[in-house]
């Protein structure tokens, strides 16, 4: 696909798919829940898609209508043991949430996923879940998926974890479910807390202080009715494309914007961004706003510490605002992201270099000298979602031509990217 500068300013309003964390989890939940759960905005990705297939495999009877999705649920201790391995694609959170699950079952399963999957570190969960008496064992020995997974009883602990990930904390209390006393999650600093609020709807009891979130076992979960928001990841290539093209005003609909996701707006305003909140108001406890977005002049900033959970996955767009941003822009305590669908801090370095940024990768982050004029380079997304959105809207800020390849795989969590970003720029 090629982009370039467009010849007009990015006009008109735009709904954005829905949250894909949020999807994942009314999905899983609703699956171990008694009764139905009926999700409308469900992100129709192929992550998500993957989570519903996997809880299909395990006997849960699942609706994908243009509406709604509708989970059967089967409360705690309803699931099936799989005929087959369990394919959780390219999805992290599928893999990482579904063996919290897993672990508490009466039966043994074996979970994988695609090559990226089988890749990223799953010792983060074989750690904890083990203390927690569960027999999950990486087959490769390399602490990767394929992972197998003899469920049974599990014991409570409190574990301190090493990283701020809401799939570990989530992995974490989702085993707890099944243990024989309360389990709780410190982290080093909150990460997003979709998990916790939406237990607590379908009737967990669940509690959260400062960054430890605790839970009770074996409570009775009952289906909910969950209307997922639109997805401030997803969102954030349109704040940053409005930002980017001179004339540009944007009104982005229904976006979630949870403090623990908030990141890419505050670090937006920071910079000189004009975006403004309107229409605020809160679903199944999660907050959202419309977002009115208006091209500006923006300037570096440093981005660091408990800043970056809220924002992890959008380190790479804002690594093309910053490259746009005139002055430096210093992104710290961001390590994580070399743990991704890909190794983003890389790759974005090297594709930023090849578009004339004045960029430098650090160990846990990247050094941005931003205001260089950025020229059309060929981009490969490395089959990275969130690496091809990024490059899409660099290619509107580029001189000349950006031609990025292997752009489809922007299907796993935003499948009609595209078309959007089109309507926009026609
Ligand atoms: C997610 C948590 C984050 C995020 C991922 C979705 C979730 O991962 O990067 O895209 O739904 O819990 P980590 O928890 O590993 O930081």
């Amino acid at each position: 696909m090629e982009f370039r500068k467009p010849s007009s300013p990015l006009r008109g309003e735009i709904t954005v798919p829905g949250d894909k964390s949020i999807s994942h989890r009314a999905v899983m939940f609703g699956a171990i829940s008694h009764g139905t759960t009926r999700v409308t905005n469900f992100l129709q990705g192929a992550d998500c898609l993957s989570t519903i297939s996997c809880f299909q495999k395990m006997g849960i009877v699942i609706e994908n209508t243009p509406s709604e999705i509708i989970v059967h649920g089967k409360g705690l201790h309803g699931l099936l043991p799989p005929a087959d391995y369990l394919d959780a694609g390219n999805s992290g959170t599928t893999t990482r949430l579904i063996s919290g699950i897993l672990a508490g079952q009466n039966f043994t399963s074996c979970l994988t996923g695609d090559a990226s999957i089988q890749s990223r570190p799953m010792g983060r969960i074989i750690t904890p879940l083990s203390q927690m008496g569960a027999s999950i064992e990486s087959i490769r020995g390399n602490n990767c998926a394929p992972l197998k997974i003899q469920g049974h009883s599990l014991h409570g602990i409190h574990y301190d974890s090493p990283v701020a990930s809401a799939q570990v904390k989530s992995c974490v209390l989702l085993a707890g479910l099944y243990a024989d006393a309360p389990t709780s999650v410190t982290e080093p600093f909150l990460s997003r807390n979709h998990t916790e609020l939406m237990l607590a709807h379908f009737g967990a009891k669940i509690t959260s202080h400062q960054t430890t979130a605790t839970i009770q076992p074996e409570p009775t979960l009952h289906g909910a009715d969950i209307s997922v928001p639109g997805d401030i990841s997803s969102a954030a290539y349109f704040i940053a494309a409005a930002l980017l093209v001179p004339g540009s005003e944007v009104l982005i609909k229904h976006v979630g914007i949870n403090p623990t996701r908030d990141g890419i707006l505050r670090v937006c305003k920071d910079m000189g961004g004009d975006i403004q909140l309107l229409n605020s108001t809160t679903t199944g406890g999660e907050p959202t706003a419309d977002l009115l977005v208006r091209h500006s002049s923006l300037h570096g900033t440093v981005i660091e510490g408990e800043l970056i959970p809220t924002l992890i996955d959008e380190i790479p767009i804002i690594a093309i605002l910053a490259a746009c941003a005139e002055g430096t822009t210093i992104i710290r305590n961001a390590e994580e992201l070399k743990v991704k669908e890909s190794n983003r801090l890389r790759i974005m370095v090297d594709e930023l270099t090849a578009m004339g940024c004045d960029i430098e990768e650090t160990e846990d982050g990247m050094i941005i000298h931003g205001g260089k004029p950025l020229h059309g380079a060929v981009i490969d997304s490395r089959l990275d979602h969130r690496i091809a959105m990024s490059f899409a809207v660099a290619g509107l800020a580029a001189e000349g031509t950006t031609q990025l390849l292997r752009a489809d795989c922007v299907n796993i969590s935003y499948p009609n990217f595209y078309e959007e970003l089109a309507k926009l720029t026609e």
